[in-house]
C-alpha cells in the first residue's frame, strides 16, 4: 500500500433488494419515524403508473403524503427550490425519491435545503460544500426506476446551476458528501421492467462507465475497487439480456443491484468521461448515459498508458476470454468490448450525430476543467486533452 494519510471509507446505510420490495415502503417510513413524506418524482414515472404502484402501500397504511412531480431532466436549482416549498408547506418530515438519476439528485438537493440555509450554490463541492453540509438531515428513501445512475448509493448529486455566477450560462455542479447518501435504497426490479430498450442501454452504459472509471481512478480504495469489478462482472453478464428481453426480471434485478454497486464504487473517484459528459447534457441535450457511452472508448484509449493493468482486469470482468492474451491485448479487448456494446445498443456513433456542434468544443473543454471528476482520472488531463477527447469522440 502506498504511504499516505489516513482515509475515510463510507458504506451505504441500508439496502433492501428484491422483486416486490416496494411493498414494504410503509414499514420503512415508520422505521425512520416519518409521518408525512414528500414523494419526489417526475412526469415520466407518474405517466408510466410507477408512482401509483409505489405509493399504494402508503395509502393502504393510511399514511398521508405530499407529491412533487415536476422534476425536469438535468434538474436545476430552481427545481430543488420548488420541491423544497412543497416539503415546507405540507409539513413533511421524510423525502422519498421515485425515479431515475434526475429525480434522486433533485431529492437529495431538496433534503439538504430542508435543514441548510439556501442558496444551494453554497453547498456545491467546488466551493467547499463538503464542509458545510452536516449530518442534520431528514431521512431519504431512494427508489430507483432505472438501472444506471446509481444515485441511490452514491454520495453525489448533480444539479444544473442556473445562478450563472461561475461561468457563461448554466453548468452542472455536484453536491457530494457522505451525508448525501440515501438512508435507504429500496431496489425493486419490478419497477424497471417497463423501461424501453434505449433507456435500458443508456442507463446501463452509465453504470458500466461508473465501474470502469472507478476501478482505475487514482484514489486508494480497495473496497470500492473490489465492488467495481464485481459490478462489471454482473453488468457484463446481464446488460445484453436486459436490453433485448426487458421483461426478464432476473436480468433486471441483476442490472439494478450492479448499477447500485457501481455507483457505490465511484466514491473511489470517477474520471475524464464524466467531466466531459456533464458538459454535453447542458450544452447539447445529450442524455448522460449516451454521452458516457460515446466518450468511454476514446477516453480509455487516451488513458491506456496509465491504466493498462486495470483495463485488462476489466476485459475479463466484462466476460471477454482473455486467456493467452498479453496484458496490452487484454486492455485493448476491454475497449473493443465497450465499442461492441455501443454498436449492439445502437448508441450514436459520435457526439456530432448526437447533437454537439463542433464550434462549441473549445468552450465546453474549458468548462470540463471546472468539473472535479477528472481529478481522479488515471492520466492527468489539461484543457487541450479535453478538447482533443471531444474531437476524437465527435
Ligand atoms: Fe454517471
Amino acid at each position: 500500500m502506498a504511504q499516505q494519510p489516513a482515509v475515510n471509507y463510507f458504506l451505504p446505510p441500508a439496502i433492501q433488494f428484491g422483486a416486490g420490495a416496494v411493498e414494504n415502503l410503509a414499514e420503512h417510513l415508520l422505521g425512520f419515524g416519518g409521518k408525512k413524506p414528500l414523494i419526489v418524482t417526475d412526469e415520466g414515472v407518474t405517466n408510466a403508473g410507477i408512482l401509483s404502484q409505489t405509493v399504494e402501500p402508503l395509502s393502504k397504511a393510511k399514511i398521508d403524503f405530499a407529491v412533487f412531480d415536476a422534476v425536469q431532466p438535468n434538474p436545476t436549482d430552481l427545481s430543488v427550490l420548488e420541491g423544497l416549498a412543497v416539503y415546507q408547506t405540507e409539513g413533511c418530515d421524510v423525502v422519498i425519491a421515485v425515479g431515475g438519476g434526475s429525480v434522486m439528485d433533485a431529492a437529495k438537493g431538496i433534503r439538504i435545503l430542508t435543514t441548510h440555509e439556501p442558496p444551494l450554490e453554497n453547498y456545491y463541492v467546488d466551493v467547499g460544500g463538503l464542509d458545510r453540509i452536516t449530518s442534520n438531515l431528514p431521512a431519504l428513501i431512494c427508489i430507483p426506476t432505472t438501472a444506471g445512475t446509481g444515485s441511490e448509493l452514491s454520495q453525489g448529486s448533480i444539479i444544473t446551476d442556473t445562478s450563472g455566477r461561475t461561468t457563461e450560462g448554466h453548468r452542472k455542479r455536484a453536491l457530494s458528501t457522505p451525508y448525501n447518501m440515501a438512508s435507504l435504497a429500496l431496489l425493486d426490479p419490478e419497477l424497471t421492467v417497463g423501461m424501453p430498450p434505449g433507456l435500458t442501454a443508456a442507463t446501463g452504459m452509465d453504470a458500466v462507465t461508473h465501474g470502469v472509471e472507478a476501478y482505475v481512478a487514482t484514489r486508494y480504495h480497495p473496497i470500492a475497487e473490489g465492488v467495481a469489478l464485481q459490478a462489471l462482472k454482473i453488468l457484463g453478464k446481464n446488460i445484453r439480456q436486459a436490453y433485448h428481453h426487458g421483461h426478464d426480471i432476473e436480468a433486471r434485478g441483476e442490472m439494478l443491484i450492479a448499477s447500485a454497486m457501481a455507483a457505490f464504487s465511484f466514491q473511489k473517484g470517477l474520471g475524464a468521461v464524466h467531466s466531459l459528459a456533464h458538459q454535453l447534457s447542458t450544452e447539447a441535450n445529450i442524455p448522460h448515459g449516451i454521452a458516457n457511452a460515446i466518450l468511454l472508448p476514446d477516453v480509455m484509449e487516451f488513458n491506456m498508458s496509465h491504466a493498462v493493468d486495470g483495463y485488462a482486469d476489466i476485459a475479463a470482468a466484462l466476460g471477454v476470454d482473455t486467456s493467452g492474451m498479453s496484458t496490452e491485448d487484454a486492455a485493448d479487448a476491454a475497449i473493443a468490448e465497450i465499442r461492441s456494446l455501443n454498436e449492439e445498443f445502437a448508441i450514436p456513433k459520435g457526439l456530432g450525430i448526437a447533437g454537439l456542434k463542433w464550434e462549441r468544443i473549445p468552450k465546453i473543454a474549458k468548462d470540463a476543467m471546472l468539473d472535479h471528476c477528472y481529478k481522479f482520472n488515471p492520466r492527468p488531463c489539461a484543457e487541450t486533452n479535453m478538447r482533443d477527447l471531444f474531437q476524437a469522440a465527435f
